[in-house]
């Protein structure tokens, strides 16, 4: 035992394959960004008018996960504030919808907008209007230009209407001083198709796409980053290839590829392996396949982790399961939680739900005269059932 836990101290104290594990990690910006030359020229070119003060269209960005959207924006935004002489009036200001504090009001994007210039408005409170007013008498004390960015707006969309989008692309003809310009971000092809078409047309002036990685461009970018992030020879031939396929499977994209590399190099490190070798991105694999499960169980509504706890409960004791079984099993969760009780068939469609995101396999099965019903078997690996279940009974608080 002793030798054992000497050989995993060891080899992490040493370090010997990692030598700066941070580069890999998704909030490094790089120093170089390999195969997107073209889509950032693109962007510098709309937003340059901004250095002379002049109001670039507005953009919308938008391509697959993973494609280098959000790098590539971050990346021009430093470019161009680099280039900003004294105080010629430019703020860019980012922001992700997708962060869980800011997505669910227009009166939080507001507010944080406002927190990022400086200012304050109360949490809550406000009514939405009186934001609005806030904000226009902030930027518009002085002359300046304003680009903001809102990475992942279909987010914010999905959970606020666009009408929010409507009021900020209005906003130009309210201001006196300032000026507006907007850059939306999207992995939701088809978003801009689901919007208002005023929104539409104002949003995407300018509409850029960034096309998924080939294996080929994916193993350029993580050759690039592991040169930072590895020592010399701690990578096996073929490992950054492999790395490449797995992730240009899942339709080309750069952070899988990247969180490969990271967690196969961290699976080496604990085994007290000196080099990455092919074994450990297959190891690195399905466990990022079980960590993404735990993360779907973890985020979702509340009457879905009940059903899907009570179908785990049940699949304990039995191989497959019937859909009335879960039901009575799920009433009983209700009562212990003191949660209202859906009816038989929205329970119903939530285990379809589950069928689809493939956590558990229903089949349809006829009982005669006794109607139809179905048969449920889990598909969630064996080896996170325990944690899986864990995660819902804390978050049920059971
Ligand atoms: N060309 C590139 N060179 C180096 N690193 C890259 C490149 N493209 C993407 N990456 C890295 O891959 C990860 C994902 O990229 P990014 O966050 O830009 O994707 P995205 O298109 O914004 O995805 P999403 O739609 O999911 O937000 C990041 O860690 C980023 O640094
Ligand atoms: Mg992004």
């Amino acid at each position: 035992m002793v030798v054992k836990l000497d050989k995993i101290f060891d080899s992490t104290i040493k370090n010997v394959i990692f030598k700066n594990k941070s580069t890999l990690q998704s909030n490094y910006t790089p120093n170089v960004i390999p195969h997107r030359d073209k889509e950032i020229e693109q962007i510098a070119a709309i937003l340059a008018p901004s250095l002379k003060g002049e109001r670039p269209s507005n953009l919308f960005v938008y391509g697959k996960t993973g494609s280098g959207k959000t790098v590539s924006v971050q990346y021009v935004k430093e470019e161009l504030l680099k280039r900003v002489k004294g105080s010629n009036g430019l703020k860019i200001e980012y922001l992700n919808c997708k962060l869980r504090k800011v997505s669910d009001t227009e009166y939080r994007i507001l507010a944080e907008f406002i927190k990022k210039l400086g200012e304050d408005v109360p949490a809550t409170g406000l009514p939405t209007d009186a934001v609005y007013n806030k904000f226009i008498e902030i930027i518009d004390k002085e002359k300046q230009l304003l680009i903001l960015v809102l990475d992942e707006v279909d987010q914010a969309v999905k959970k606020i209407s666009d009408s929010f989008l409507y009021n900020l692309t209005r906003l130009n003809s309210e201001l006196g001083n300032a000026q507006i310009c907007l850059v939306g971000i999207s992995n939701d092809l088809r978003f801009l198709d689901n919007l208002d078409p005023r929104v539409r047309s104002s949003l995407s002036e300018e509409e850029i796409v960034f096309q998924s990685y080939n294996a080929l461009q994916l193993q350029d970018i993580l050759r690039e980053r592991s040169e930072e992030a590895f020592h010399t020879n701690s990578v096996n031939e073929g490992v950054i290839e492999k790395c490449a396929a797995f992730a240009a499977r899942e339709h080309g994209d750069a952070r899988r590829a990247l969180d490969l590399l990271r967690v196969a190099g961290e699976i080496a490190e604990r085994e007290g392996d000196k080099k990455i070798g092919l074994k450990h991105i297959d190891l690195a694999n399905s466990k990022i396949e079980r960590d993404k499960i735990l993360d779907v169980i973890e985020s979702e509504p509340k009457q879905f982790q009940l059903t899907l706890l009570a179908m785990m409960n049940l699949l304990d004791k039995n191989e497959k399961i019937f859909t009335g079984d879960v039901y009575r099993t799920y009433q009983d969760l209700c009562k212990k939680t003191h949660t209202e009780i859906l009816t038989q068939r929205r329970v119903s469609s939530i285990i379809s739900e589950f069928d689809m995101l493939g956590l558990i396999n229903a089949k349809n099965i006829s009982r005669g005269t006794y109607g139809k019903t179905r048969e449920i078997r889990s598909a969630i690996p064996k080896q996170i059932e325990s944690q899986a279940k864990n995660i819902l009974i804390e978050s049920l608080s059971l």
